[in-house]
C-alpha cells in the first residue's frame, strides 16, 4: 500500500530524480518513526554461504546504494543482505545526464550512470557511523579515468579501504557504463588482475585477522566458451564465488519501446533469461561448491527460484525491487 502510493509519485518524475529523492527520504527518516512505513519483519530463512550466515538469501544489488548512505532503511526492510557501491578510489560525478531511463511495458531500466560515486573514504565514514550488525558487501571498481593497465591499483587501493568493514567484497569488472571495463573479464587481464586482488585479500587477512571472502561480478554478455574461461580463471584464482550478473547490453526483448535505444546497461525482466543461463553455464562449470549469488530480472517467487534451481546460493534484487517495492523481499522470503 504504502509503495504503491510512493511508487505513483515517484514514477511521475524523471527515474534519478526519483531515485535521489527516495534515496535522501530513506537516509533522513530512518532513525523516526517514520521507518514504520517500511519496516518488515521477515522470517529467519538462515543460510551459510561463503562462510557467512545470512539471515535469508534476499539481497539489495550494488548500485542502489553506492555511497551507502541507507544501508539501516535498507535494513528495515528485511534485506538478508546489502550490498553498497560500486565505489572508486576518488570521487567521481559519472556521465552526464539523463543516464537513468524506466521502461515500464517491460518492467525495465537502462542506465548509463558511469560509476558516479562519492569515493571511497565517504562510503567506509558511512559504513563506520552506521549501526548495522548484518552482511554488507561492498562493490568496488575502477575510476573512468584510470587505465586498464592500472585498473589493478584502484581495485587494490578499495580492497585496502574496505576490508575491516566488509562481510564480502565484490570485484566489479562487468559495468557496461566504464568503457573498457568488461575487456577486464577476459584472459590474461583477468588472471592478473585476480591474482594480484587474491595476494592482496591474503596480505589483509593476515593483517586483519579476519577472512573477507571475494566474489567477482560478471556480465550476461557471454558465450559459452567465455563463461568456461572466466569460470576456470576464478576457480585458478581460487575466488570465493560469483555474482552473476550485471546489466545487459543487448535490446533485443525491448526493440521498439521508449528508450530501448539508450546507451547503457538493461536491467529488469529483458535480462531475466540470460543471467539464470549464465549462472547454469557458470554452475556447470565450476562445479557445485562455489558460492553464486543470481542477479538480473528478479520480480516474484517463480523468478527467485528459477535462479536457485538454476544453481545460484544467493539472490540480490534492483530493477524488480524498484517496480514492486520492499514486499518484494517479504514474498521471495516467505516463499523459500
Ligand atoms: C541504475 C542502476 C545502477 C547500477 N549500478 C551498479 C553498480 O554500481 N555496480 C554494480 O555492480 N551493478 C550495478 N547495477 C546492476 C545491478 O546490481 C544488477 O546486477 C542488474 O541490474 C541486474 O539485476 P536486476 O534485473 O534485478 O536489476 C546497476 C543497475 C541499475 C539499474
Amino acid at each position: 500500500m504504502f509503495y504503491s502510493l510512493a511508487r505513483n509519485v515517484l514514477f511521475n518524475c524523471d527515474a534519478e530524480r526519483s531515485h535521489d529523492f527516495a534515496l535522501g527520504s530513506l537516509k533522513r527518516l530512518a532513525h523516526t518513526p517514520a521507518a514504520a512505513l517500511w519496516r518488515q519483519q521477515l522470517s529467519s530463512k538462515p543460510k551459510i554461504v561463503a562462510g557467512i550466515e545470512f539471515p535469508n538469501p534476499v539481497g539489495l544489488a550494488a548500485g542502489l546504494d553506492k555511497n551507502a548512505d541507507c544501508i539501516a532503511a535498507f535494513a528495515q526492510m528485511g534485506f538478508g543482505f546489502i550490498e553498497v557501491g560500486t565505489v572508486t578510489p576518488k570521487p567521481q560525478a559519472g556521465n552526464d545526464k539523463p543516464r537513468m531511463f524506466r521502461l515500464p511495458q517491460a518492467e525495465a531500466i537502462i542506465n548509463r550512470m558511469g560509476f558516479n560515486n562519492k569515493g571511497v573514504d565517504y562510503l567506509v565514514n558511512n559504513v563506520q557511523n552506521s549501526q548495522y550488525k548484518g552482511v554488507l558487501g561492498i562493490n568496488i571498481g575502477k575510476n573512468k579515468d584510470t587505465p586498464n593497465e592500472q585498473g589493478k591499483d584502484d581495485y587494490i587501493h578499495c580492497l585496502r579501504k574496505v576490508y575491516a568493514y566488509a562481510s564480502y567484497i565484490t570485484v566489479n569488472i562487468s559495468s557496461p557504463n566504464t568503457p573498457g571495463l568488461r575487456d577486464l573479464q577476459f584472459g590474461e587481464a583477468l588472471l592478473d588482475l585476480l591474482n594480484a586482488v587474491k595476494n592482496e585479500q591474503l596480505a589483509l587477512q593476515a593483517k586483519h585477522h579476519k577472512y573477507v571472502p571475494v566474489f567477482v561480478k560478471i556480465a550476461p554478455d557471454m558465450d559459452q566458451i567465455a563463461v568456461e574461461q572466466v569460470a576456470d580463471t576464478l576457480l585458478r584464482s581460487k575466488m570465493d564465488g560469483a555474482i552473476a550478473t550485471n546489466t545487459t547490453l543487448d535490446r533485443t526483448l525491448v526493440a521498439g519501446q521508449q528508450f530501448a535505444t539508450e546507451t547503457g546497461g538493461l536491467s529488469g525482466l529483458p535480462v531475466r533469461q540470460k543471467s539464470t543461463q549464465i549462472i547454469t553455464q557458470l554452475r556447470q562449470a565450476v562445479g557445485p561448491e562455489l558460492p553464486i549469488i543470481g542477479v538480473g530480472g528478479i520480480n516474484d517467487s517463480n523468478s527467485a527460484q528459477e535462479k536457485l534451481s538454476a544453481g545460484a546460493d544467493l539472490l540480490q534484487l534492483y530493477t524488480g525491487f524498484i517496480y514492486h517495492g520492499p514486499k518484494l523481499i517479504k514474498s521471495i522470503v516467505n516463499s523459500l
